[in-house]
């Protein structure tokens, strides 16, 4: 369980910090204590009983009876005064300027900051203010310091009053807003200005989303989590490096080597594969040795091949030969591969079946369709939703039903190790060939739960990917190599201004999933 801090944002009227100190507080799972509702609902009180801010003793008999409770309940915050619910009231403009004159009575600070230290107190919360940092809790854990042009915040203050239905002129806005300013920088008491060890955000051209990711990662920073961390299972499973040590194998022997389609979905490693003269078999195929990737072929090409006397090696996974060896000994059952019709692996597994074996999806339109036996199998790399979804759709249709659970362990495993980082990540990026199966299904499965992107490489990545985004999840399909990996994990890190970069693919932190 990390420390739960106490996080102080502190700057002047409109920068931000409201909106982000809410949303920081979701994503974290803290409270937030907006303090300016609590100098607002005093302000409200004041003017209600007609209060004479210049006169003292009536300042300290409207705090004598002045009820303010403040009902937090994560990153909502409703205001009473008494059992009114004055959590709208307090938002009008002249309660604004009021709110700016009554907290630079010393009475009245004190009373709030009092209230503002009880509140705060165990920690795991946010407070935005004016003083928090400097004032109300001066060793808070971390101290932000939002600012923005004057200009660039009398615009919002307009918008958020037009957005209530309130007509305001822009300039007028503007000239409350310096006012404003001036008010809360100049009081002698806590005024409003930078702690020294506050950290300062400029909000002026950045959108939300990014301003709570720029606070969210210093928080991370603070509690030394890594803010960008890999899948437990990722990148080449066994069947794809055997493939790859197979070929290299075959390659020393000086023979002449061709590879029967792409050896594996990914062009980086085709591409090396082909400087060290293992290349995709061209019409002739004589005097070579015919590697058979890890998809497998179908059974007419291998047939052929041995005929014209090619030696064949037989790179295809072990995994996906059990698929093709259960479609063989199901002949004669009406037999449902549950994958991508156009997909290598699907093109070599269907021929091993006979004219009752077809090729659906999880959302097959079987019409009025019924059956007495039906047997299922799928592509190795298919989502265990969609055979679930498949079976349940299909329960009904069926007298027995014979399914053939053939998703390999490898993509089980990426699967399962990339929904429960997806889970806590802010945005997954999925590392693989844009023609790699197992790796789309990766993406797909991510997308239903954050934001998630689908690269080849480090060089798609670009800063606007990443702004928006604090806790940023890796995950590689099982054909991508680990160095692809540490250069899309180093390039993240230098992006979002992380100068430990990784030499090695070990050196990248794992999520734990055990800790979750
Ligand atoms: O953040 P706000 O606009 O709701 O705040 C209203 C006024 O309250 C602001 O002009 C100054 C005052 N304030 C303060 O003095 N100290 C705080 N911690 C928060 C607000």
């Amino acid at each position: 369980m990390p420390e739960r801090l106490i996080i102080a944002i502190d700057g002047p009227a409109a920068s931000g910090k409201s909106t982000t100190a809410r949303l920081l507080a979701r994503q974290l799972g803290y409270a937030y204590l907006d303090t300016g509702a609590m100098y607002r609902a005093c302000a409200l009180q004041a003017q209600r009983k007609g209060v004479d801010l210049g006169d003292e003793r009536a300042v300290q008999s409207l705090l004598q009876d002045l009820d303010i409770r403040i009902e937090i309940s994560g990153e909502t915050n409703s205001i009473f005064l008494g059992s009114e619910d004055v959590t709208a009231a307090i938002r009008a403009p002249e309660i604004s300027a009021l709110a700016s004159s009554i907290s630079a009575l010393p009475p009245v600070r004190h009373k709030m900051v009092e209230l503002q230290r009880k509140l705060a107190a165990s920690g795991g919360v946010i407070l935005d203010g004016r003083d928090i940092g400097t004032y109300v809790f001066p060793n808070a854990d971390l101290k932000f310091f939002l600012i923005a042009s004057a200009e660039v915040r009398a615009n919002r203050r307009w918008l958020e009053l037009k957005s209530k239905g309130i007509e305001a002129d822009p300039e007028q806005v503007l000239r409350e807003l310096i006012q404003r300013d001036k008010n809360d920088s100049a009081r002698a008491l806590a005024p409003l200005s930078k702690a020294s060890d506050a950290i300062e955000v400029d909000t002026s051209q950045m959108s939300v989303a990014a301003q709570v990711a720029t606070l969210h990662r210093q928080v991370l920073k603070r509690l030394d989590i890594p803010a960008v961390l890999l899948a437990k299972h990722s990148g080449f499973c066994f069947g794809v490096r055997r493939a790859i040590q197979l070929a290299l194998d075959a390659s020393q022997s000086g023979d002449k080597v061709c590879t029967l389609g792409e050896l594996i979905h990914n062009p980086q490693i085709v591409g090396k594969l082909a400087e060290q003269g293992i290349r995709l078999c061209g019409e002739d195929v004589s005097n070579s040795k015919v590697i058979i990737r890890s998809h497998g072929a179908s059974k007419e090409v291998l047939a052929q091949l041995l005929s014209r006397g090619n030696e064949i090696i037989d790179a295809t996974c072990p995994y996906v030969k059990r698929a093709q060896e259960m479609v063989s000994s199901m002949a004669g059952c009406q037999v449902m591969i549950l994958g991508d019709p156009g997909h290598p692996e699907v093109v070599g597994m269907i021929s091993y079946g006979d004219e009752k074996t077809r090729v659906v999806q999880a959302d097959t339109d079987f019409g009025t369709e019924v059956w007495d036996t039906l047997c299922i199998v799928c592509q190795t790399t298919q989502k265990i939703s969609d055979l679930q979804t498949l079976v349940t759709r299909l329960l009904p249709k069926v007298k027995e039903l014979r399914v053939f659970n053939t998703i390999c362990r490898a993509t089980s495993e990426r699967q399962q190790s990339a929904q429960a980082l997806a889970e806590s990540s802010d945005l997954m990026v999925v590392i693989g060939g844009k023609n790699s199966a197992n790796t789309r299904m990766l993406q797909q499965l991510c997308q239903t739960i954050t934001h998630s992107v689908h690269i080849e490489n480090e060089t798609e990545l670009t800063p606007d990917l990443l702004t928006d985004y604090a806790r940023i999840g890796l995950v590689a399909g099982a054909s991508t190599p680990a160095d692809t990996i540490l250069a899309v994990y180093n390039k993240i890190m230098k992006i979002i201004g992380n100068t430990e970069a990784a030499t090695r693919f070990e050196e990248i932190p794992l999520f734990k999933e055990e800790s979750c």
